[in-house]
């Protein structure tokens, strides 16, 4: 074959401390020629790497490729340059090339070059399969989250009408009774009993109505929304709340904020609860260190994050292991559905629900949501 003869005639030996490349090519012409045709028609990037790690011959599209990477001569270098996942420990296959973005393939040969073993390295763009791979995997995780809360949503809903005929009746029942006991007269136990099993019923259609509420809002509609619209909705609804405990509810939303892609009545939703709890966690404080806040701001992932801070006593490591497990709940009037829901409608919008412990005491709850501007 043409090529093995015309290799022994330019053997680099392996035991020079620096082969030149360029002086090998200059050597012999003919042969360097050889190489970059023989390159030249492989259809990926492609080069060939001494023992010592120095570049011996590449194609065109390996310069195009790599060639602006900073010492992309040198094998452990290249290497080194790009990032991927090493599976046990082994030389990862597919990497990332970082000034470019591009994924690639890695493949290894061994093959006798210039007289000399050499590795040669072609290295196949697979960008366009990464980059189909990752929709299909977020698309699939959407659809998994989105149908879980459908079959949840309709459990719920399902279970919500089945309870809600046998608890109407059971208010009856207990209602009646207890007007005959009290017409009666007594006795007072069975009066306090009633009484009693009459609060738990109610309880429970309470959780039920909620629930009913949360799913019929289900359906949602995403749109470009006004963070400051939805919160001068909000604090409409809880001025008289808020007045009532003496409490002002500072704003500070900045003009720029870009408009969130959202279903409105559902960050409405999210934004009540918080803003409550944030007021109920205050009723047992001195008047003059409540304080609320409602804060905006475009975060580091260029979100909009909303932060509810007030000045109640927060929560110890046991409370906030539990916080958003439905039915968790500290107080005697509560239900503890408010940031289960919270967390639901958030994760739906692809943010993120979070507590945080306020500097100077208290709570901060926030989420995020993504801009209009980045829907996808
Ligand atoms: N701002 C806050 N400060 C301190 N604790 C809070 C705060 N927000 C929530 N919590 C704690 O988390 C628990 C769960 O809150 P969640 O809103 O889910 O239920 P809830 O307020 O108890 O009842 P509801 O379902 O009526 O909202 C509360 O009972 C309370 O212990
Ligand atoms: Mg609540």
């Amino acid at each position: 074959m043409a090529r093995s003869r015309s290799a022994g005639s330019r053997t680099v030996s392996s035991t020079e401390s620096k082969p030149d490349p360029k002086a090998a090519a200059a050597a012999d012409p003919a042969a360097a020629r050889e190489d970059a045709g023989l390159l030249a028609a492989v259809p990926f990037a492609c080069a060939v790497f001494a023992e010592d790690g120095a570049l011996r011959a590449a194609n065109a599209r390996y310069r195009a490729e790599f060639g602006e990477l900073p010492e992309h001569e040198r094998r452990e270098a290249l290497l080194a340059r790009l990032r991927g996942e090493a599976r046990d420990g082994a030389r990862p296959r597919e990497v990332r090339a970082p000034h470019s973005g591009r994924w690639y393939a890695l493949h290894w040969g061994r093959a006798e070059h210039a007289g000399a073993a050499a590795d040669v390295l072609t290295a196949v763009d697979i960008s366009e399969r990464m980059e189909t791979l990752a929709s299909h995997k977020s698309r699939q995780e959407k659809l998994l989250f989105t149908s879980r809360m459908m079959s949840v949503g309709e459990m719920a809903a399902t279970l919500a009408h089945e309870l809600n005929q046998p608890l109407a009746a059971i208010m009856n029942y207990v209602n009646g009774s207890l007007r005959l006991v009290e017409q009666a007269g007594g006795p007072v136990q069975v009066e306090r009993a009633l009484q009693a099993a009459r609060t738990q019923a109610e309880h429970a259609s309470a959780v039920i109505s909620r629930v009913r509420e949360f799913v019929r809002a289900r359906e949602p509609r995403r749109d470009a929304h006004e963070l400051a619209r939805i919160a001068e909705t909000v604090l409409e609804l809880l001025r008289l709340e808020a007045e009532r405990l003496d409490l002002r509810i500072e704003l500070g939303l900045p003009d720029a904020l870009p408009p969130v892609f959202a279903d409105r009545v559902m960050v409405e939703q999210v934004l009540l609860n918080l803003v409550k709890n944030a007021i109920e966690a205050m009723r047992e404080i001195a008047p003059e260190r409540r304080e609320l806040r409602i804060d905006a701001r475009l975060n580091l992932d260029e979100q909009v994050e909303v932060r509810v801070c007030d000045r109640g006593a927060g929560l110890s490591a046991a409370e906030q292991d539990q916080l958003f497990s439905p039915f968790f709940t500290t107080k005697t009037d509560g239900l503890g559905i408010g940031l289960a829901i919270c967390r639901s409608i958030i994760e739906y919008h692809e943010g993120r629900l979070f507590f945080e412990p306020r500097e100077g005491g208290g709570s901060v709850f926030g989420f995020t949501l993504p801009r209009y501007e980045a829907r996808g």
